[in-house]
């Protein structure tokens, strides 16, 4: 009978939503008649977020009593259908649960890490890839994931630099937008669909000297004006949900920290998505010696507006008591419910909570395979080319295939690839061989086996086969193991015996080209100055192999743009090209061996850089080379004289002037030159991608409101102060056209 009533109610419920949008007036009235049903227990279980891997009979007992609205990393979508018919068929109100795991870049077919989609500065694609990611984990029962990632990051030690889209932050924005449009579309609920989930909130990528986990210094400014601006960007693009932070803020960790998550995202921005704990982070509010014990810590993180507890049942085990005792108010438990609820119509839970019939299939499809291609093909950054020695040309007869990473089927993954498959990746020695073995001899010998490997037993080999070869391809880098959560690193330089490989293959007098495949912006001058040739390829997923493959053969034109300052030195971390104007500008500025002995203090000046590694990164943020040349004219602006009301409308030609069909990435920097606090020297405002035929040319029209100029004043007021304002037009963040705006 109990069956029969349980599923007459969830009928009911399908007939009476049919669910598009989160304003839905039948939506909030089904929430209404369903809470008005539900215990103060179920109500608390709605907030139980629990990791399917872990204990799962005491799970199957929840589902039951309706004690769980959340499971995680379940990925078998007969076991997902399993425990759902539980929670639909066997709990007080049917309720379905929501599956939920980390979709960080694709599924089954890897996408390239989120540093490198960022490098193709291409939404559209970025789009595109969100879309297959999401349909593959849809079916397997997926329907949240936890991406985008939209921490700024500035410290290439951070090993989460890796799941970031980088150190800007409009690119994270539009990036983070660009995810966030693919998992939902705007159909959200709609058959394979998945709702996102932004994190970390906020601040995580600040994380003091790189180390994860770490506690950081934000001032309330750089707050509003660096790491918040991507979060609202996804909040208003209709992101469904937001995970807090690790970090403290202030000192106040971000589970519990009511002024990011009560006073800034539910009160300044309205925001009404559902927001979930970190793992175990509300239990570590006692570790941070905030909580005293797991009952302070439920009501500190309920009240500071964290809806969800991600794995550690502190609400359940907790929130009823308190509420019971009037300590924590019922209506701050029912806002959290209702949203959870929200977002359960929202994915479409409630008229279609079991994975099947809706299957298209399509998991690891050669459609995906070709799209993970393209992305990896755009996200990787030529940095070196003297002398044009890429592509390779016509004369090469012999190829030798070297290093770490040339055959790493797992590493050039990357970090989050629970659900890859190995077996699908193609690395670059595959494609070598099946692309271009009929044209060219390809010689290989690894020289090393992993990138930490220290020995040199097979130099000797890697020696006689260099001297066979006309062109030399190293593929260096990183293991994915030491890049991602808590893998942060003092040292960013390549591990194990990589230098003395790229020694020994520059001693063999041929062109040397090197790849470098890593998940952050790893310190190589040796390495990239001994070669003639440099791509660098953020690990680049299942189909990194032949996106690589062609770019050096010149079947495809590189047009992936640095997304990170590139450093010489970790010593220089945290690196961005949006440093603040110092007092003491870098001027003047000295190596090492050129500071005369014995010499008083004065006579090296007084400005802001290392005596031994400067102050600029070895290739900067927005750079990268191609095989053609872009010439972009002098920026024509309709005005230059404005009001803070007003949009900049200004265009320039873009002509691609080089022998090869190419893209080309232009960028758009603004300076305010005199403001009451100090600014930033360089801001990105906009960015276009642009695919040009050879010797074609494009008129560009860029608009930008004034107000997308704004900072925030000694009163923390966002404003846009009069004045002049730089405008620089380029392909990098050092390069370009500029002119003078001004602003009344
Ligand atoms: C911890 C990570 O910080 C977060 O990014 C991830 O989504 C959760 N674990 C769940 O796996």
């Amino acid at each position: 009978m109990r069956y029969i009533l349980m599923t007459l109610l969830l009928f009911m419920t399908c007939l009476s939503v049919s669910f598009a949008g989160n304003r839905n007036g039948d939506v909030e009235a089904r929430i209404d008649s369903l809470m008005s049903r539900m215990t103060l227990e179920e109500k608390v279980g709605q907030l139980n977020q629990l990791d399917g891997r872990r204990n799962l009979p005491y799970i199957e007992q929840l589902l039951r009593t309706g004690g769980i609205g959340s499971i995680m990393n379940i990925t078998d979508p007969e076991e997902v259908d399993r425990l759902q018919k539980i929670a639909v068929e066997e709990s007080p109100n049917g309720i379905p649960v929501i599956f939920s795991r980390d979709v960080v870049h694709g599924f089954r077919t890897m996408l390239p890490i989120p540093l490198g989609m960022a490098a193709t500065f291409n939404e559209e694609l970025v789009y595109d890839g969100a879309r297959m990611a999401a349909s593959e984990a849809y079916e397997h029962g997926i329907r949240w994931a936890f991406a985008p990632m939209i921490d700024v990051s500035r410290d290439a030690r951070w090993g989460r630099i890796a799941e970031s889209f980088g150190e800007d932050v409009l690119l994270n924005s539009r990036m983070g937008a660009a995810v966030v449009r693919g998992y939902q579309t705007d159909s959200p609920g709609a058959p394979h669909t998945v709702m996102a989930c932004a994190k970390h909130f906020v601040g995580y990528g600040a994380v003091e000297g790189g180390r994860d986990y770490n506690t950081t210094n934000i001032t309330e400014r750089q707050l509003r004006e660096v790491y918040l601006p991507p979060f609202k960007a996804v909040a208003d693009a209709g992101c469904a949900s937001v995970m807090t932070a690790f970090n403290d803020i202030d000192g106040l960790p971000a589970s519990a920290n009511g002024f990011v998550l009560d006073s800034i995202l539910r009160k300044e921005w309205g925001y009404d998505g559902v927001t979930v704990s970190d793992y175990g982070a509300i239990g570590e509010l006692m570790k941070h010696g905030v909580a005293r014990d797991r009952e302070e810590a439920a009501r500190l993180a309920l009240l500071a507006g964290t809806d969800m507890d991600m794995a550690t049942k502190i609400y359940t085990g907790h929130l009823p008591d308190l509420i019971r005792e009037e300590i924590v108010p019922e209506s701050a438990l029912d806002s959290a419910v209702r949203r959870v609820l929200r977002l359960k119509f929202r994915a479409g839970l409630f008229d279609r909570p079991y994975v099947g019939p809706d299957l298209n299939g399509g998991v690891a499809s050669s459609e995906n395979m070709a799209l993970a291609e393209r992305v990896a093909s755009e996200s990787v950054v030529m940095l070196k080319n003297d002398g044009n020695v890429l592509p390779l040309g016509r004369a090469v007869r012999k190829v030798l295939v070297t290093g770490p990473l040339a055959d790493a089927p797992h590493d050039q993954l990357g970090t989050w690839t629970m659900d890859s498959d190995t077996s699908l990746t193609v690395t670059p020695l595959d494609a070598l061989i099946s692309g271009y073995a009929d044209d060219v001899e390809i010689l290989y010998e690894p020289g090393l086996l992993y990138s930490r490997d220290k020995d040199t037993s097979r130099f000797g080999a890697l020696r006689s086969k260099a001297s066979e070869a006309d062109v030399i391809i190293a593929f260096l880098g990183e293991e994915a193991i030491l890049t991602g959560e808590a893998h942060s690193l003092a040292d960013i330089s390549l591990k194990g015996m990589q230098s003395a490989l790229v020694e020994l293959l520059s001693s063999a007098g041929k062109p040397l080209v090197t790849v470098i495949m890593a998940g952050r912006p790893v310190t190589a001058v040796g390495e990239i100055s001994k070669s003639d040739a440099v791509l660098y390829s953020f690990h680049p997923g299942t189909m990194g192999g032949p996106a690589l493959a062609d770019i050096i053969f010149g079947k495809t034109n590189p047009s992936g743009k640095l997304p990170v300052s590139v450093p010489v030195h970790a010593g220089q971390s945290p690196l961005y090209y949006s440093q603040k104007s110092t007092g003491r500008p870098a001027a003047k500025i000295r190596s090492l061996d050129d500071i005369p002995r014995n010499a008083y203090q004065s006579v090296l000046g007084h400005s802001s850089y290392y005596l031994d590694v400067g102050v600029k990164p070895l290739y900067p943020f927005g750079y990268g080379l191609s095989y053609t040349e872009f010439d972009i004219s002098e920026p024509e602006p309709d005005d230059t004289l404005l009001s803070r009301s007003d949009t900049l409308r200004f265009s320039v030609t873009l002509t691609n002037s080089g022998h090869a069909d190419g893209a080309e990435v232009v960028q758009v920097y603004v300076r305010d030159v005199h403001a009451s606090l100090t600014r930033p020297v360089r801001e990105l405002k906009d960015f276009r991608k642009v695919f040009l035929k050879k010797g074609e040319s494009r008129r560009l029209q860029f608009s930008l409101p004034v107000s997308s100029f704004s900072m925030y004043d000694i009163n923390m007021k966002e404003v846009v102060e009069p004045g002049e304002f730089i405008v620089y037009v380029g392909n990098s963040s050092t390069s370009g056209h500029s002119f003078s705006i001004n602003v009344r």
